[in-house]
């Protein structure tokens, strides 16, 4: 098992960091070196402003993340002391880390149902998997729709089929090329959203009855794949920090001889977890040694709040087994459905297998996509979008530190829009779903990212949808009833 892992998103790198995150840096790494000491007391908002000449606005921002780091706490009228115990969520205590058995799946009826209550507009959509909508650039996207559109070649509908439009293969290959890995432009299959992709890939590597290595607690579209393929899954307990164990891999490998792997390794749904680059190269190498195809799922790999982009596991794949999956969905242009997969060996499989599915994805939405990427802003939209996310977890963080009974446990992710919690006094998240439902607010219990159910004290609250009243009194209204229901056990 690992140890509890401290979190330290803002690396050295300060050139690119605004002036409150460089001042958060450097005092993380006083922490972490012992210059200040657990329970000691940061110096003053006023003091810290007039040392180095930056406004209390600044000071509070750099001290409110921090806190949302879980490096320091406030303390009522008193100030700010370095964190001496950490509330951060230690190791899913879910049984072993593998199931003894492969076991076949059975969660759609919770999913179906808990999906259709997350899709009202009305209400507070903390269980929702998107982020608001409008934190897209729409408007150019819709200019980039309209002006493709009317120039678009009508022969192009035939020629645009399935592996996609070659203009926007390349803009994916070149944005690769970006961040260190030469993809080539034939090897990537355009999808309908990355979903698709996941399912072709899962299609091309295994026969129903096969068994696969997947992640506990797992994004539940991957259980009701392995549900629709007739798949049997062997389910490695997640860190919710670190992701998968690889210990825990390699023994599942020696036992189930598993034909496929699909893991999320940056900002895994739901936990937010983000495994370490050298585990990533550990898990190729690892799958690399016994030939079993890796499924990544990237979908969140842009969303990153850090200074680097934390590379997937296809970076140190040489052997072409790591299909990578991701799309546009949840950066850029939601209900586009476009998504690719990069699909190393695989390639050819996963095109016909989607000529033979769904045949293409919609032409004049890879047109607007291919001429968005090529026109520019991409990164920069990019760079607002993380920035503005990254504000939003730093308010929920407060939010539930102030309405939430103080054991309750909650993972920080260093990027995405999901934070997990983990309820104090064996508070059953589908109970709280159903009242919170009923009161308009939505959430995401535990048991439907479970083949078994399990993850039951738990809860994924989206906090892509910003922050404000309504919001607030959500999370006041969740606070309440958790702590009723903790009272209430502990009597019984
Ligand atoms: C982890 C994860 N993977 C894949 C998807 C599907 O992505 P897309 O909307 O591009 O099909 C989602 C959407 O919720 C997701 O959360």
């Amino acid at each position: 098992m690992h140890n509890p892992v401290v979190w330290t998103p803002y690396a050295s790198k300060a050139k690119h960091m605004k002036r409150y995150e460089k001042l958060a840096a450097e005092i993380a790494e006083a922490i972490r070196s012992g210059v200040l000491a657990k329970g000691e007391k940061l110096p003053s908002v006023r003091h810290t402003g007039a040392a180095r000449a930056l406004s209390a606005s600044t000071v509070f921002q750099a001290y409110y993340l921090l806190e949302a780091q879980g490096l320091i706490v406030a303390r009522e009228r008193s100030g700010y002391y370095v964190n001496a115990g950490s509330s951060q969520l230690q190791p899913h205590g879910v049984q072993e880390s593998v199931r003894k058995e492969a076991s076949t799946v059975d969660v759609s009826e919770l999913v179906f149902e808990i999906l259709e209550a997350t899709r009202a507009r009305e209400g507070v959509a903390l269980g929702s998997a998107f982020p608001s909508p409008l934190l897209f650039p729409l408007d150019k996207l819709a200019a980039c729709m309209s002006s493709s559109v009317k120039a678009m070649d009508p022969w192009l509908t035939v020629k645009d089929l399935s592996p996609g439009d070659l203009e926007l293969r390349r803009q994916i290959a070149q944005r690769y090329l970006s961040d260190g890995l030469v993809v080539a432009a034939e090897d990537i299959v355009i999808t309908n959203g990355a979903l698709e992709a996941l399912n072709l890939c899962l299609s091309a590597v295994t026969r129903p009855g096969d068994t696969v290595l997947i992640e506990a607690p797992a994004f539940y579209a991957c259980l009701q794949a392995v549900e629709q393929h007739g798949l049997k899954a062997v389910e490695i307990t997640g860190h919710p920090q670190q992701g998968v164990d690889l210990e825990a891999m390699r023994q599942a490998i020696l036992q189930h001889r598993p034909k496929a792997c699909w893991l999320m390794t940056s900002f895994q749904n739901p936990t937010g977890s983000l495994m370490p680059q050298k585990h990533k190269r550990a898990l190729v190498d690892l799958l690399t040694e016994h030939q079993i195809p890796l499924i990544e799922d990237d979908v969140y790999g842009e969303l990153y709040f850090g200074t680097h982009k934390p590379l997937p596991a296809k970076a140190y794949d040489h052997a072409g087994l790591v299909m990578h999956c991701s799309s546009f969905s949840k950066c850029l242009a939601p209900g586009y459905r476009v998504g690719w997969v990069a699909a190393g060996r695989y390639a050819r499989q996963v095109e016909r297998l989607k000529l033979t599915s769904s045949l293409a994805t919609s032409v004049p939405a890879q047109q607007a996509l291919a001429r968005y990427l090529t026109k520019g802003g991409y990164d920069r939209h990019l760079r607002q979008l993380r920035h503005q996310l990254l504000l939003q977890q730093i308010r929920f963080m407060e939010g539930i530190a102030s309405y939430f009974p103080a054991e309750t446990r909650i993972s920080k992710p260093d990027g995405g829009y999901f934070l997990w919690l983990k309820l104090p006094g064996k508070v059953d998240a589908l109970e709280l779903y159903r009242h919170a439902l009923a009161n308009q607010i939505s959430i995401a219990p535990g048991p439907m990212f479970s083949a078994h159910h399990e993850f039951r004290d738990y809860i994924r609250l989206n906090y892509g949808h910003g922050w404000n009243a309504e919001t607030a009194r959500a999370l006041q209204w969740l606070g309440a009833f958790v702590r009723d229901a903790q009272k209430k056990n502990s009597n019984e």
